[in-house]
C-alpha cells in the first residue's frame, strides 16, 4: 500500500557518550568485533539520553526526526501520502548490537552491524490523506507507530577520505534490512477529528497490520536507513578513523 514510491527526508543526528575526553578513542582495537558490539550497545543504553559531543552523536533516545514523506502513487492514480513531521522515535537505547563485521585497520572492507530491538516507537505529528488498502484515509494530528522485535542488519561502506594529514573513513553508502516481528498504528484525529470513523480506520489498520507492514516495509526502511546513515557518517567524519581505535 504505501510501499514503493516515496521520498524521505530527514535532517539530523548528533548523539552523546559523556565518559570519553574527546581524544579517546573508543576501548576496542581494529576489527574487534566483541568488544565493538559491546562499545555501541553501552552507547544505547547508558548514554542514549544525552548527546556525545566527543562522537559527534546527538541524542538518540528519544531520537529527533525532522521529516518523513511516504507518497505512493497507485495504478488508479489516487495513492496516499503520509508525512510525519518533527517526530520523536523511542527505542533506540534498547537496541543490541549482536554481531559485527569490519572495522579493521583497511576502512575499504565492508562493515557491518547486526541488532536486534525491542520496540522501536515513530511519535509525533502526522498527515495522512489517500487510500489504504482500498479504504480512503485522510487527517492530521498525532501518531503512534510502533515496530516490535525488530531484526536489522546495517552494511555499510566507504573509503579513505585524507584531510589534514590524517586519513578519515569517509561512508559512501549504508544498506539496512529491517525486519519486525509486528507492527501497530494510531493515529488520532482522523477524518477531522470525527471519532466513529477515527476509530473504526485504526481498527482496520491493526486487524490488517501484516499487510501494512509489507507494503509499508520499504519505505520505513528507507527512513530508518536515513536515520542511521546521518548517524554513523557523522562519526566517521568527525574523528580520523585511526584515532577511533586502540593500536595493537
Ligand atoms: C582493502 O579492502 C579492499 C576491499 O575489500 C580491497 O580491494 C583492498 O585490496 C584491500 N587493501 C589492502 C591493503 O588489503
Ligand atoms: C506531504 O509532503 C509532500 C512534500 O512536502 C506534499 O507534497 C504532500 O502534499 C504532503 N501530504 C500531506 C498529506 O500533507
Ligand atoms: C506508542 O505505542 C506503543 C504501543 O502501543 C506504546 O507502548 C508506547 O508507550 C507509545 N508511545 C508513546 C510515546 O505514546
Amino acid at each position: 500500500m504505501f510501499g514503493i514510491a516515496f521520498t524521505v527526508i530527514i535532517i539530523g543526528l548528533i548523539v552523546s557518550a559523556q565518559a570519553l575526553f574527546p581524544e579517546d578513542p573508543v576501548p576496542c582495537k581494529f576489527g574487534d568485533g566483541k568488544c565493538i558490539a559491546k562499545f555501541v550497545n553501552s552507547l544505547f543504553s547508558r548514554r542514549s539520553g544525552e548527546a556525545d559531543p566527543s562522537l559527534n552523536l546527538r541524542r538518540l533516545d528519544p531520537l529527533k526526526v525532522h521529516r518523513i514523506v511516504i507518497e505512493q502513487p497507485s495504478d488508479s492514480g489516487v495513492g496516499l501520502t503520509l508525512n510525519f513531521t518533527d517526530n520523536l522515535m523511542y527505542g533506540i537505547k534498547d537496541l543490541r548490537v549482536v554481531g559485527v563485521k569490519g572495522f579493521g585497520k583497511n576502512l575499504s572492507e565492508p562493515h557491518s552491524l547486526k541488532m536486534v530491538g525491542k520496540t522501536l516507537s515513530l511519535v509525533g505529528p502526522y498527515k495522512i490523506n489517500g487510500k489504504v488498502l482500498i479504504l480512503p484515509i485522510s487527517g492530521s494530528g498525532n501518531s503512534n507507530i510502533t515496530m516490535s522485535n525488530t531484526k536489522s542488519v546495517v552494511r555499510l561502506s566507504g573509503q579513505p577520505l585524507e584531510k589534514d594529514g590524517e586519513t578519515y573513513l569517509d561512508v559512501t553508502d549504508l544498506k539496512l534490512n529491517m525486519k519486525a516481528e509486528s507492527i501497530s498504528f494510531q493515529f488520532a484525529n482522523l477524518f477531522n477529528g470525527d471519532k466513529a470513523l477515527g476509530d473504526n480506520m485504526n481498527a482496520f489498520l491493526n486487524e490488517n497490520s501484516q499487510a501494512i507492514y509489507q507494503e509499508t516495509r520499504a519505505a520505513l526502511e528507507r527512513a530508518f536507513r536515513g536515520l542511521f546513515f546521518g548517524l554513523i557518517k557523522g562519526v566517521f567524519a568527525h574523528r580520523p578513523y585511526a584515532k577511533l581505535f586502540q593500536e595493537e
